[in-house]
């Protein structure tokens, strides 16, 4: 085999309660990734979309993510890589993580799979590092393992993939940039130990509500004290969207990565319909552009089509 050609999911990550260290991945929106052994030694990339990102490997998540996989591995060959995203870059649904993620999971299918899924998720991490000067999983780890998953440690890295019921997400994207390292420097270095405290206990608490698929201990548990109400500033409309898709019936959500896009759990797809359709109703009312989208949690992450 010398092309493969893989699905690559969006995801969310921070979950409300778990910043750096939670996510989930998304059936939809996703990328797809093709990936070429090719005969020169280095990585091209070309893309096969109009968000004109750079095809210098150096400059590219996708690339960093394949240079480190390749320089583990030792090759003598090269990658082509053909990217078409459908994910927008900077939409705070993983847009880099799944760039990054579908490369080096394409390439390791190449090699005969010879590098397990952590093994990825860390060469993955260089393309999130190149992104947002920080070495964090909570977006590659999803969108290689599927489903939610808590990273534990980033070094060593320590991934665990967590059980859940069938979930819904409505997400909605305001077209605004946000750029993850800047909402990243905005984050307070210090942290009152009464806020860590209901941190840890929303987190500890809403990992247990997923496995035991108690939706009111994840409602109850979806609160975050210390950095959405700094970032939660830079969304227009973000506390109505919150309150509308809560009366809509969401079990909660608030702000997708590092925004601009919020996302809301949903039991069913029916109640995920009507939570999209309260935050269309409030983000009309701000005359800024937007997109939704209703999405199962996707359980596999990427995947070969
Ligand atoms: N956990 C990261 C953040 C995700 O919130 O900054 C964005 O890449």
């Amino acid at each position: 085999m010398t092309e493969i050609t893989v699905r690559s999911p969006a995801t969310v990550s921070n979950v409300v309660c778990g910043f750096d260290c939670l996510g989930f991945a998304l059936e939809s929106p996703y990328d797809e990734i093709t990936v070429r052994i090719s005969p020169e030694p280095g990585i091209r990339i070309v893309n096969n979309d109009d968000f004109g990102l750079p095809t210098d490997p150096a400059l590219n998540v996708a690339g960093v993510a394949l240079r480190a996989l390749a320089d583990d591995a030792g090759v003598g060959h090269g990658f082509e890589m053909v990217s078409s995203k459908r994910i927008k870059p900077g939409s705070g649904v993983g847009s880099s993580a799944a760039s990054a993620c579908g490369a080096v999971v394409a390439a390791n299918e190449l090699l005969g799979g010879r590098y397990s899924r952590k093994e990825l998720v860390h060469f993955a991490m260089a393309g999130e590092e190149l992104a947002s000067g920080s070495r964090h999983a909570d977006n590659v780890a999803p969108c290689i393992f599927g489903g939610f998953v808590l990273v534990r440690s980033v070094d060593p890295l320590d991934v665990v993939p967590l059980d859940c019921p069938p979930l819904w997400a409505a997400v909605i994207h305001p077209q605004i940039e946000i750029k993850t390292s800047e909402a990243r420097a905005l984050l307070p270095k210090d942290v009152p130990l009464r806020s860590a405290v209901r941190n840890w206990s929303n987190l500890g608490a809403f990992v247990v509500a997923l496995e035991k698929g108690d939706t009111k201990l994840m409602s109850r548990s979806m609160v975050d004290e210390i950095v959405e109400p700094v970032r939660g500033t830079l969304i227009p409309g973000f506390e109505q969207v919150r309150a509308a898709s809560l009366a809509a019936g969401a079990i909660g959500g608030g702000i997708s990565g590092s925004g601009p896009s919020m996302f809301m759990l949903c039991e069913t797809r029916e109640s995920a319909v009507a939570v999209r359709d309260a935050m269309d109703a409030v983000f009309l009312e701000t005359g800024i552009d937007f997109n939704t989208y209703v999405s199962p949690i996707e359980p596999n992450g990427v995947r070969v089509v």
